[in-house]
């Protein structure tokens, strides 16, 4: 028998994945969500789910894979025949995040060519990111980034998606360090005489605010942290079952799991030294703006008031964005090459040539969503969007909390928590938070994912009413 394709070892492998793991989720999503939702209170909450609920998200997702030895539609299959649906639906959602994650990479591109142009004044013009994504020459960056991400995956697992990850990581790694000690340094007067300061803004990240707490905020906190996780992790989309798949038998992976958590948010804690600290000292915490409008609108003007030094930050800056987006890029069409690959039996290189022209053209379909083909359609959680929003919505707010409720209901009570302690357990490894996992993946998660799913879709605010 042929071979499978794989990682070459543990470093490989744990790059890779935390490579999809970080990406824009930590950078606009994690900072904004901090400073919305108590600073530190927020902090510790996020902390406890990534080691409980995270945790067996994870672990779960990379088990499945590699002791199936097959990506999502097929692991299922090879779990319980019937259950094979659940594979299916879980391959469908890289196939709907690919249509748009290219095209925030697109936008990030942009801005890199916007600072080093330029002295970053254009990024701080009314209106520059919303004229620049409803022109429809916007669609040129975003191609270039689709086609960057079809060239590393066209070139397999370990010259392809290792060889880049290995670099790319630890160069981010340093630039968001970097970033966020400068941040520490900042200073400035305001006109009224007050002096803000880098070190008051990281008081203000990580200081528990408790005012105003009340049991109903206190669970809106739990369920911004829960979904937010759920994102970051980059799990229950089927991307680490095929991870998973390419690690070789020898390798630890309950030491895998811990690293991959360790780096993702390890890096969106980072990014909220990185940002909070700067936009708090140059337009105060009321500057921060949700999703895009962070790093795109709010994270430009704070640049721009730096001088020189703001535009050697925002080339660093989106440098780095480029580089998180590029590797969970990779892996969004690396899970949808691997199932078609087993789906289809075509080799690589043909099944990424023909990904690669299906994702081109749609990648430009969602890009032009802000001007050819500009839509406005309300989503059942009560807000509007635009076609990259709806299959945000879909993909990220129904299909995952729906997967993972139905996963873990499959593994804790069809397959038995057993069948992956199996694999955790390996060449006479201590899968150390067993009991942790049982009691999560049987119990906690079923429960969980409930709320999840009813609060993202907005379905527990019509109960609420
Ligand atoms: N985990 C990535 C982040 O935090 O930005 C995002 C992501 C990557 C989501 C890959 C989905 C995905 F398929």
């Amino acid at each position: 028998m042929k071979q499978k394709s794989g990682f070459s070892g543990q470093i490989g492998f744990v790059f890779a994945a935390a490579g999809s793991a970080v990406g824009v989720g930590n950078l606009w999503r994690f900072p904004y969500l901090a400073a919305k939702d108590g600073g530190g209170l927020f902090l510790l909450i996020y902390l406890v789910l990534v080691l409980t609920v995270g945790f067996t998200l994870l672990t779960t997702d990379i088990a499945i894979g590699r002791k199936t030895g097959k990506s999502a539609i097929y692991a299922y299959e090879a779990m319980r025949k019937k259950w094979k649906f659940l594979g299916v639906l879980t391959f469908l959602v890289p196939v709907l995040i690919m249509t748009y994650y290219a095209v925030i990479g697109g936008w990030i591109l942009k801005y890199i060519t916007i600072y080093l142009l330029g002295s970053g004044k254009e990024a701080v013009a009314d209106n520059c990111f919303t004229s620049f994504i409803s022109s429809p020459s916007s669609v040129w960056f975003s191609l270039v980034f689709m086609f960057l991400t079809a060239l590393i995956v066209y070139n397999g697992v370990e010259k392809g998606i290792e060889r880049v990850s290995k670099f790319i990581m630890p160069v981010l790694l340093i630039m968001v360090i970097g970033i966020a000690i400068f941040s520490l340094t900042l200073k400035t007067t305001l006109e009224d005489g007050t002096v803000r300061t880098g070190l008051q803004g990281l008081v203000i990240y990580l200081k528990p605010d408790l005012t105003g707490i009340t049991v109903q905020r206190f669970l809106q906190i739990s369920l911004d942290a829960m979904s937010q996780l759920f994102f970051s992790l980059s799990v229950s989309m089927g991307i680490m079952i095929t991870y998973g798949s390419y690690v070789k038998k020898d390798v630890d992976l309950n030491k895998a799991v811990s690293q991959i958590e360790l780096m993702d948010t390890g890096v969106a804690f980072l990014a909220g030294i990185m940002i909070i600290p700067a936009v708090f000292v140059f337009s105060g915490l009321d500057g921060m703006a949700a999703g895009p409008g962070l790093m795109f609108v709010s994270l430009p003007k704070v640049f721009y008031q730096m001088g020189f030094a703001g535009r050697m930050v925002g080339i660093i800056f989106f440098l780095l964005a480029a580089f998180a987006a590029l590797t969970s890029c990779i892996s969004v069409l690396e899970s949808i090459t691997a199932n078609c690959m087993e789906l289809f039996h075509t080799e690589r290189k043909k099944t990424t040539g023909i990904l690669s022209v299906i994702y081109l053209i749609a990648t430009a379909v969602i890009a032009l969503g802000y001007s050819v083909f500009y839509v406005e359609v309300g989503l059942p959680n009560g807000s509007t969007g635009q076609l990259l929003d709806i299959m945000d919505y879909i993909s990220n707010s129904f299909l995952m909390p729906f997967i993972a409720l139905l996963s873990s209901i499959l593994i804790g009570w069809i397959m038995k928590p057993s069948w992956i302690a199996e694999e955790m357990e390996l060449n006479g490894t201590k899968f150390k938070r067993k009991k942790l996992y049982q009691i999560m993946i049987c119990f906690v998660m079923p429960v969980i994912m409930t709320i999840l799913f009813l609060q993202s879709t907005g379905f527990l605010n019509l109960f609420m009413k």
